[in-house]
């Protein structure tokens, strides 16, 4: 099933890239015999544990971080801006990274946390950032710029980290991600990868990555909020950007072949953003009792459910192996 890498000059291009490295890798490719054999799988089950990047408590935000604030990008920084939900596993890693860089940060945050904060509210505040409160989602863009026009005016330098790192340059990060598990694997059989997906870049990522490798992996994008299409069509833009990143028509056509084959369902996502559902609820127990993972509720345990109900319906036939790539976000448990 495996075939030769058809972009090597690609992922060449990829390593000469520079990036600031922020995260701890490769995580590990964990097996989880215990899962397979409690869901009556009959196939291989790994997690690839990103959400053991480090910094920050981890997750998948490190690695596309490590694009965003590239040497070059820095230059001259005084701080970092980015906004987010009250709870946001972004803001809190782009405060530890301003903080491991020496850099100040600045987060806009729509809603009032509770009084005292709990979860990734008091993680934000524990990193040093500076917290700027606006009424709703369709605030924060513009009170992200006026705080950056508000450093520059103090004689600072602001640099503006857009929604979830997920740009073409941040999603490179999940490129490694992808690299990464096709050597842990290394295996003939044909792999299926389930991921969770909200601002696309970590499946535009794993969907670059895989098509530069010749990888013909089956990727499930289980989205934490929009409807399917729209992530499929986010992720895909995505990895079709930052292929850009790394020249070369003919990996554009790669990734287009691939994504054919990319599904993304919107069936897990429950009454919307952030709530929890009981198929979650179910995943995380059970993923917790036979592999010891702690799930969260907004993603990962959303993700887990999907993968489970694939193999319910008996979709991933037993010669096959499975992979589940744990985005991280356990501070969401403790809000
Ligand atoms: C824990 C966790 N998992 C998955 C995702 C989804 O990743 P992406 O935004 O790259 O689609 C996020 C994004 O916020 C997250 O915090």
């Amino acid at each position: 099933m495996r075939q030769s890498f058809p972009s090597e000059p690609a992922l060449t291009r990829l390593g000469a890239i520079p990036r600031t490295e922020l995260a701890s890798v490769p995580t590990p490719l964990l097996a989880a015999p215990s899962l397979a054999a409690h869901l009556g799988a009959g196939v291989r089950i790994s997690v690839k544990a990103d959400d053991r990047t480090g910094l920050g408590l981890g997750g998948n935000k490190v690695r596309k971080l490590e694009y965003e604030l590239a040497p070059e990008r820095l230059r001259g920084v005084t701080e970092l801006v980015t906004s987010g939900g009250p709870h946001s596993n972004h803001c809190r890693v782009v405060a530890a990274a301003a903080a491991q860089l020496g850099l100040r940060c600045t987060l806009v945050i729509n809603g009032q946390p509770e009084d005292p904060t709990r979860g990734n509210a008091c993680l934000h505040r524990l990193l040093g950032a500076s917290i700027v409160t606006v009424p709703e989602r369709q605030d924060r863009d513009p009170a992200t710029e006026e705080e950056a026009r508000r450093i520059g005016a103090a004689g600072g330098r602001a640099l503006v980290v857009p929604l979830g790192a997920s740009t073409p340059r941040g999603a490179l990060g999940y490129v490694h991600a992808a690299v990464e598990m096709h050597r842990q694997l290394d295996s003939r059989a044909r792999v299926w990868i389930f991921v969770c997906t909200s601002s696309g870049g970590t499946l535009g990522g794993l969907i670059l990555g895989c098509a530069l490798l010749g990888w013909p992996v089956r990727l499930v994008g289980v989205s934490a909020d929009e409807p399917a299409a729209e992530a499929k069509d986010k992720a895909v833009g995505l990895a079709l950007d930052a292929a850009r990143l790394l020249g070369g028509k003919e990996i554009g056509d790669s990734v287009r072949t691939l994504a054919d084959s990319v599904v993304t369902t919107d069936d897990f996502v429950g009454a919307g953003y952030g709530a929890a559902t009981p198929a979650g609820d179910e995943a995380a127990r059970i993923f917790g009792a036979r592999t010891g993972l702690i799930l969260d509720p907004v993603y990962t345990a959303k993700a887990a459910a999907a993968m489970i109900e694939w193999f319910r319906r008996g979709r991933v036939p037993t010669s096959d192996r499975v992979v589940f790539v744990h985005t991280g976000g356990h501070p969401a448990l403790f809000r």
